[in-house]
C-alpha cells in the first residue's frame, strides 16, 4: 500500500538553526551558527536547515558558509513560494555536499484568506511553480503545507499530490500553531497516506510545535502512522512554545523502542554537548526539570529514590546518564584542581571545547577558583556559557568601578568598553550603581532599545555565589535576553546588558520577511 511500513529509519531533520533561532530573543553569530553545525553534524544528524537566506545577508552567508563546511549531513535552507526566495535559497546551499531547498505556503483557509489573499487554486499553482522551480536546482526538494492541520483534508490532498508531483521528494504537514493532538495527527497522516495516490513517491515529515506542549507526542504519533522525517530543534527551542525537543524525540525512540521500533542515526551520547552549546550561544536556560537535558532530569532527591538507585539505577532511572552524555560526577573542584581535572569535568557537564576555548576557560576558573573555595558544576556551566561559549562579539566589556551605599551619592559607575575593536570609556551616574552603569553603556554604545527585564539569580548557594544576570531588552518589536554572571553582581549586570546588544546587533540585520509566521 504504502511507504510506510518498508524503512524503520527516521530522517532527523534540526531547524535550530532556523525555526530555533526565530524565537523572541534568540539569535546567533556567523560563528555560532557554525559551531552548532558542526556539533549537529558529529552527532549524526540527517538533514540541517540552516536558515532562511532571503531574510537577510547573515542568513544567506550563514547557509552558504554551513553548506561549505558540513559533509555528512544535509544541508537545508528555506524558501517562500517565490522565484527570488528559491533562488536565493538554492544560491546559499549551492556548495554542500548534499544541498536541500525547502520550499512552502500556506494551506489552511485562516492563512489563504488573510495572510496571502490568495484563492485555493492560486495556491495550488504556486506549490507546482515553486517546487518545479526548486526542482531546477537540485534533486532534493522539500514542500511544506503551512499550518497544515488547520486545512481542509480534500485541498490538503490536493497540494500534497502536486507537490510529489512536480519533484518533491519530502512533503512536510508542519502542526505550525501547535494546534494538533496525537490522536487527531496520527488521523491526518493515515488519511494522507490512505487519499494521496503518489504518497509512496515522497518522504512524509512532520513539524510540531508546542504550544500545547504536545510537539513531541504528536511528532511520535505521526512517526506511527507512516511519517519518516522528523523536524526538530535542540532544546525545544522555537517560534512561541518552540518546536518538537531533539533530545525527547531520539530518546524516546531508543527508550521505548519496545513499542516504536524505528531508529535515529543520532549518536545520543552527544546531546548534551548540543544542548549546551545551544543554551549557552543563545543564552536561552534550560529549565531545571526539562527531560533528557534538565539539570535535574537524573537527580534524585528523594531519599527512597536515592536509595533504590544505589541498589538498582533502574529503579527511577529509564535511561542511563552516561547514554545522553552525562557521567557520573566524581570531581568537586577548587583552587588546587589541575587543568587536566578541570578539562575531565568540562567533558562530563557534556562540553566539548577547542583548545583556545578550554585555555580562556582553564583560566576563568582559576580566577573563579580564587574567589570561591569550592567550584560547583553550575558555576562552570555559568562560566563557559557566559564567557567561553560566546565569540566574536562587537562590545566586550574591559573594566568596571562602581561607588556606591550611603557615602557615595548619587551612585557613580567608571566603564570601559571594546566596540568593535576600539577601548572606550565613559564615567557617568544613576539612581542605583546598576542604573549608573547602563548610563554608561548607553553613552558609550548608542542605542534605543529599552529594558524590559533585569533579573538577578544566584547560581549557588553561599554569599559567595555567582551572581547570574538576565537582561532583557526591546528595539522595534524585536526582543534579546543577555546573561552575563559574575561573582560581582555588577559585573554579571554589565556582560548581561552588553551580551544583550550584541545580539541585538546581530537581529537588526535581519528583515522578518513578510509572510513568515512559523
Ligand atoms: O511551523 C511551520 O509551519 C514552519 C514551516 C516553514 C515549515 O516552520
Ligand atoms: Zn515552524
Amino acid at each position: 500500500m504504502s511507504a510506510r511500513s518498508e524503512k524503520n529509519q527516521i530522517v532527523i531533520f534540526d531547524t535550530t538553526l532556523r525555526d530555533g533561532e526565530q524565537s523572541p530573543g534568540a539569535s546567533m553569530n556567523l560563528d555560532e551558527k557554525l559551531r552548532i553545525a558542526e556539533v549537529l553534524e558529529g552527532m549524526g544528524v540527517d538533514v540541517i536547515e540552516a536558515g532562511f537566506p532571503i531574510a537577510s545577508d547573515g542568513d544567506f552567508e550563514a547557509v552558504n558558509e554551513i553548506a561549505k563546511i558540513v559533509k555528512n549531513s544535509t544541508v537545508c535552507g528555506l524558501a517562500r513560494a517565490t522565484k527570488i526566495d528559491i533562488d536565493r535559497c538554492a544560491e546559499a546551499v549551492k556548495p554542500a555536499k548534499s544541498p536541500r531547498i525547502h520550499t512552502f505556503i500556506a494551506t489552511s483557509p485562516l492563512h489563504m484568506e488573510f495572510k496571502l489573499q490568495l484563492e485555493p487554486d492560486e495556491v495550488l499553482a504556486q506549490v507546482i511553480e515553486s517546487v518545479t522551480r526548486a526542482r531546477s536546482y537540485t534533486d532534493d526538494v522539500e514542500w511544506s503545507a503551512e499550518d497544515a492541520t488547520r486545512t481542509e483534508h480534500d485541498f490538503l490532498c490536493r497540494c500534497v499530490e502536486a507537490a510529489i508531483d512536480a519533484g518533491a521528494g519530502t512533503v512536510n504537514i508542519p502542526d505550525t500553531v501547535g494546534y494538533t493532538v496525537p490522536e487527531e495527527f496520527t488521523g491526518l497522516i493515515e488519511m494522507l497516506f490512505d487519499r494521496v495516490p503518489n504518497i509512496d513517491k515522497a518522504v512524509v515529515s512532520v513539524h510540531c510545535h508546542n504550544d500545547l506542549g504536545l510537539a513531541v507526542a504528536n511528532s511520535l504519533a505521526a512517526v506511527k502512522a507512516g511519517a519518516r522525517q522528523v523536524e526538530c530543534t535542540v532544546n525545544g527551542l522555537g517560534e512561541r512554545a518552540g518546536n518538537a525537543a531533539m533530545e525527547e524525540i531520539v530518546m524516546a525512540l531508543k527508550t521505548r523502542s519496545d513499542v516504536m521500533p524505528f531508529t535515529s542515526g543520532v549518536k545520543t551520547e552527544n546531546i548534551m554537548k548540543a544542548s549546551r552549546l545551544v543554551s549557552g550561544v543563545t543564552g536561552f536556560a534550560v529549565q531545571p526539570n526539562k527531560a533528557i537535558v534538565g539539570a535535574n532530569a537524573f537527580a534524585h532527591e528523594a531519599g527512597i529514590h536515592q536509595d533504590g538507585v544505589l541498589k538498582h539505577a533502574g529503579t527511577y532511572e529509564i535511561m542511563t546518564p552516561e547514554s545522553v552524555g552525562l557521567s557520573e560526577s566524581k570531581l568537586v573542584l577548587g583552587k588546587h584542581s589541575g587543568r587536566h581535572a578541570f578539562i575531565e569535568k568540562l567533558r562530563e557537564l557534556g562540553y566539548d571545547l577547542g583548545d583556545n576555548a578550554i585555555q580562556i576557560a582553564f583560566k576563568r576558573f582559576k580566577d573563579l577558583a580564587d574567589l570561591k573555595k569550592e567550584v560547583f558544576d553550575e558555576d562552570i556551566i555559568a562560566m563557559v556559557d557566559d564567557e567561553v561559549i560566546r565569540t566574536n562579539d562587537q562590545i566586550r566589556m574591559i573594566a568596571l568601578e562602581v561607588l556606591c551605599g550611603t557615602k557615595h551619592q548619587p551612585p557613580k559607575a567608571e566603564l570601559e568598553l571594546e566596540v568593535d575593536g576600539e577601548t572606550l570609556s565613559c564615567t557617568g551616574i544613576g539612581d542605583g550603581p546598576v542604573d549608573a552603569a547602563f548610563n554608561c553603556i548607553k553613552e558609550l554604545v548608542s542605542h534605543k532599545a529599552r529594558l524590559q527585564l533585569y533579573q538577578v539569580h544566584a547560581v549557588t548557594g553561599g554569599s559567595d555565589a555567582q551572581a547570574e544576570v538576565t537582561v532583557r531588552l526591546e528595539e522595534d518589536g524585536r526582543t534579546v535576553d543577555g546573561r552575563g554572571a559574575d561573582t560581582d553582581t555588577m559585573v554579571a549586570s554589565v556582560k548581561a546588558y552588553v551580551n544583550a546588544l550584541n545580539k541585538l546587533m546581530v537581529k537588526r540585520q535581519k528583515t522578518a520577511p513578510d509572510a513568515l509566521s512559523a
